[in-house]
């Protein structure tokens, strides 16, 4: 796609982004997140290649909060093991707020998946047995592909300084059994992790890094293994929205994870990783330009899940193939799609004589 084009589609983006965003409202329950801008509004794709396209705020710094979640995932499931984790937290989505304790008390053994904050704190507590905050952080700035990564004090202070939300979940974990060692320290990590500061471009890196499976683009290095993405990438589109995931998967298809600094970070596989910063968020706690902005890239730019309109040539081509060769069997055309290149294989169909 032309340069020109993708510019413009950008463009029209961010200027539906930025009227949404007038209907929103940035955070307050953390005070040091209510002194953001609601009008600042960051947008930042970037392609395998290294290209990048970008407008707005994209290299204002503000705080990673629940997208850290992703990163925390593929780091536990990297150092602890996936059975380990999914021993301790589930894969559903809860349809309840990211900072629900009623499902927990009420309805489950464990909290429902790693992308609300009972299950962060659950793998936060897994994690910090094996790695260090410092560490962590490091990481992050290895996946997002920046050296500038900092914490940001003074949003850590504020949020531990207002955490008793969080602090009954961390003690309801441990009234269940979940959490068997060091509350506080768990909740410590957690609150960190959220506290660190990206920007739009950061979230794409990460976001295309994600998007091709652990490989880093400008260094080729696989940061993370294939299937610990894949993994953390379907959690990201049935959960990273919170109780908007549902809707978000119809409309964008693009796995996504929120953070109530006004972080978007999504990554469509082999294709593109994006960035958007808008710290006006909507009632569930999302970046409330995030859906018009994504659903627009996602619809020019055919980024949805299950857009099939790139493949219908090769389609076409390899019915037309398998048409000469049912002639000498029976044959039927089915598409599957291989990881890293579209190609489609055709399967037998028993002869039932029946037609
Ligand atoms: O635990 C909290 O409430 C925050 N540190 C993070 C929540 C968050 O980012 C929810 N996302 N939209």
């Amino acid at each position: 796609m032309p340069r020109q084009k993708v510019t413009k589609i950008l463009a029209q983006a961010y200027e539906r982004g930025l009227a949404a965003a007038a209907h929103g409202q940035v955070a307050t329950y953390i005070p040091e997140l209510g002194k953001a801008n609601p009008l600042d509004l960051g947008i930042s794709l970037c392609l395998p290649d290294g290209t990048r396209y970008e407008i707005g705020d994209v290299e204002k710094r503000f705080t990673i909060q629940s997208i850290s979640k992703v990163i925390l995932l593929g780091c536990a499931i990297d150092r602890c093991g996936a059975k380990a984790v999914f021993s301790k937290v589930g894969m559903e989505p809860s349809g309840e707020a990211f900072n629900s304790l009623v499902e927990l008390d009420l309805r489950t053994s464990r909290p429902l998946n790693p992308m609300i904050n009972s299950g962060a704190i659950t793998v936060a507590s897994l994690l910090k047995e094996v790695m260090s905050f410092d560490e962590f952080m490091e990481i992050t700035r290895k996946v997002c592909n920046d050296p500038d990564i900092a914490f940001n004090e003074a949003v850590y202070r504020s949020e531990m300084e207002h955490l008793s939300r969080n602090r009954s979940i961390g003690y309801l974990l441990e009234s269940k059994g979940i959490i068997t060692t060091g509350v506080e320290e768990s909740l410590d990590f957690y609150t960190r992790m959220c506290s660190m500061n990206v920007t739009a471009r950061s979230l794409a890196n990460l976001g295309v890094t994600l998007a091709m499976d652990g490989v880093e683009p400008f260094t080729g290095e696989q940061l993370l293994p294939v299937r610990t993405c894949e993994i953390v990438k379907t959690i990201m589109l049935t959960c990273g929205m919170y109780d908007s995931s549902g809707e978000f998967a119809v409309f964008v298809g693009i796995p996504t994870k929120s953070g109530v600094g006004g972080g978007l970070l999504s990554a469509a596989d082999d294709r593109i990783g994006i960035g958007v910063y808008g710290p006006s968020l909507d009632e569930k706690g999302n970046c409330i330009a995030g859906r018009p902005v994504l659903e627009l890239l996602s619809e020019e730019l055919e980024l949805h899940i299950f857009d099939k309109a790139d493949v219908i040539d090769e389609i076409r081509k390899a019915e037309e193939r398998e048409r000469a060769r049912s002639e000498r069997g029976n044959v039927s055309v089915r598409s599957l799609r291989h990881k890293g290149a579209r190609t489609f294989m055709p399967f037998n169909v028993k002869d039932t004589g029946k037609d």
